[in-house]
């Protein structure tokens, strides 16, 4: 038994390493599935790559004297583009905007790591700009069947410092995104780490059949401006994508499922520090119909966050919320999102809907209630223990009005607050008969 499993490990190691010369070898593509949970199919195979690009850095001088390997990397994609991987085993800077959606069928093996410059004003003005929530990119990849990994080793490093210390004195500074799959189908992100992106370190817009697995995320400030807004993951006008076995250590969102994002799964997560696994923001714009429907979140261990499972929709009205950032009026619905085996460790709230997001005045919640319909949903299965802050609240579920809010149902929870005194959760505008927890009203 031990020399048979001994020889299959063996066996698999091997094949894992492909030694390309005497002294390179390449990094395999992991075996690519999603599970436990998946949404309905398996994740389409990538067929074998053939060819071989790798990438020699410039080290600090590239051309014209400037420290950018884009143009390379560049080159690279377009020569190994259908059917080659694209190997990054180097150190490499990126100081200008890198457009790669139109792979088509390419690795892309990181075991070096990729440092973006932190030139404010360049990227300000250089950078993808998107019109959903002011986002924009150093770099995008789309087409199809584009496997990126890193073996646990590769680094993606966003710099960010620079970003936290400029942003803390001009709120509306528009911030990169670490990486953005941009309308790619089938595609996967696996084995990598990320560090400090100035903004979210993830976003997943018009793609489907996309896999996250193994990422490794962490965000730290050495000054005393703290990093903003690094949401691990959001997902955008995107259909069925996994997001598993990661840890993530951040001060927003882990995973955030924004406007049209449908079949997405999200499991086996370690989260510290964040704002939990997030619904929304929704309903922003007036002008947009948003849809957030069948979410499984599931097996999830979330520690010192804000919140473990959020479902956050903006008022009725446009109003005011943060420097560049007001919302309310959009309308669209979410449906059938459930949250299984949630872990809670000093969470703020064990579960947290909120239908006036961005609105703290109670009037023009309750004289505008949410455009936004919240329907099916599920929290199930979850336990520990919250943070003292709202002791001895544990949850609040609020909905705008009791139209807006159906089929909500909450069963075997047994999350504790630190006092010991009997869990206490807000409910508001819900049918209570189907919440199997201590429901008291939001001025008890
Ligand atoms: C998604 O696709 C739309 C329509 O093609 C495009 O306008 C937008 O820039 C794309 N990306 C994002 C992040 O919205
Ligand atoms: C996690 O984030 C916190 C808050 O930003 C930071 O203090 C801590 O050092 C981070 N941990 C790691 C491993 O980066
Ligand atoms: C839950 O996730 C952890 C990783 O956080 C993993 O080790 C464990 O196998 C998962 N359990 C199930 C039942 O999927
Ligand atoms: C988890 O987050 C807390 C709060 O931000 C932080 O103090 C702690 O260092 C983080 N833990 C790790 C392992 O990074
Ligand atoms: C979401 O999908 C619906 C239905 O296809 C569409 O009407 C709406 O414009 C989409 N919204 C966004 C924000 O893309
Ligand atoms: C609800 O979502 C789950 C998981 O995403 C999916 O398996 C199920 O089919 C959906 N139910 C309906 C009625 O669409
Ligand atoms: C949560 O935060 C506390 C205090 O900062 C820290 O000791 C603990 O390790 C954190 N938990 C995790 C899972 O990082
Ligand atoms: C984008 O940023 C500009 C400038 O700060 C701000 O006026 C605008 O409201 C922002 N747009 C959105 C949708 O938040
Ligand atoms: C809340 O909004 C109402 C209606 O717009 C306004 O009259 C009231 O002054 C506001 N209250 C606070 C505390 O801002
Ligand atoms: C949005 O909600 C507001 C307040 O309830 C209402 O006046 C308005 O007609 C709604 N708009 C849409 C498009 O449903
Ligand atoms: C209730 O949730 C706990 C986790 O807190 C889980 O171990 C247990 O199996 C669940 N019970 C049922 C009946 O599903």
């Amino acid at each position: 038994m031990t020399i048979l499993s001994t020889i299959i490990f063996g066996v698999t190691a091997l094949s894992f390493l492909e030694p390309i010369n005497a002294h390179k070898t390449v990094l395999g593509r992991p075996n690519l599935h999603w599970g436990p949970k998946t949404p309905g199919h398996q994740f389409p195979h990538s067929p074998k790559r053939h060819k071989t690009c790798y990438v020699p850095s410039c080290h600090g001088s590239g051309r014209h004297g400037k420290n950018d390997d884009a143009p390379e990397i560049l080159k690279a994609f377009k020569k190994c583009n259908k059917g080659g991987v694209v190997i990054l085993d180097e150190e490499y800077t990126i100081g200008s905007p890198l457009d790669l959606t139109f792979l088509e069928a390419v690795d892309v093996a990181i075991t070096g790591s990729i440092k973006f410059t932190n030139d404010i004003d360049y990227w300000v003005k250089n950078s993808f700009k998107y019109d959903f929530q002011n986002s924009s990119a150093f770099w995008r990849f789309g087409g199809k069947d584009v496997n990126i990994y890193g073996g646990g080793q590769g680094l993606i490093d966003g710099n960010g410092q620079a970003w936290y210390d400029a942003f803390a004195a001009e709120p509306t500074l528009l911030r990169p995104i670490l990486l953005v799959l941009d309308g790619l189908k089938h595609g996967s992100v696996t084995g990598l780490k990320m560090r400090n992106s100035p903004d979210w370190f993830n976003l997943i817009a018009n793609s489907s059949d996309i896999l996250v697995s193994n990422i490794d995320i962490a965000v730290k400030s050495e000054s005393k401006n703290p990093a903003k807004n690094g949401d691990g993951w959001d997902t955008f006008r995107s259909d069925s994508v996994v997001i598993q076995d990661s840890h993530v250590n951040n001060s927003d969102d882990c995973v955030s499922f924004k406007p049209n994002s449908t079949n997405i799964i999200v499991q086996g997560m370690q989260c510290n520090g964040s704002h939990g696994i997030s619904v929304g923001s929704l309903g922003q714009y007036p002008a947009e119909y948003d849809i957030v429907e069948n979410i499984y979140v599931y097996n999830i261990s979330m520690s010192n966050a804000s919140d473990g499972a959020r479902i956050k929709v903006w008022p009725g009205t446009d109003t005011p919320f943060e420097p560049g950032l007001s919302g309310g009026g959009g309308a669209g619905y979410v449906k059938n999102v459930t949250y299984d085996t949630l872990y809670n460790d000093n969470n703020d709230w064990a579960i947290e809907i909120n239908q006036c997001y961005g609105q703290s005045n109670q009037t023009i919640c309750d004289k505008y209630p949410s455009n936004m319909t919240i329907s099916d949903v599920v929290f199930k299965n979850m336990w520990g223990t919250t943070s003292t802050k709202y002791d001895p609240k544990v949850g609040t579920l609020t909905c705008s009005s009791t139209e807006k809010c159906i089929n909500i149902a909450a069963h075997n929870i047994s999350v504790t607050d630190p006092s010991g005194k009997t869990p206490q959760w807000i409910c508001t505008n819900m049918d209570e008969s189907l919440l199997d927890i201590n429901c008291v009203s939001a001025d008890s």
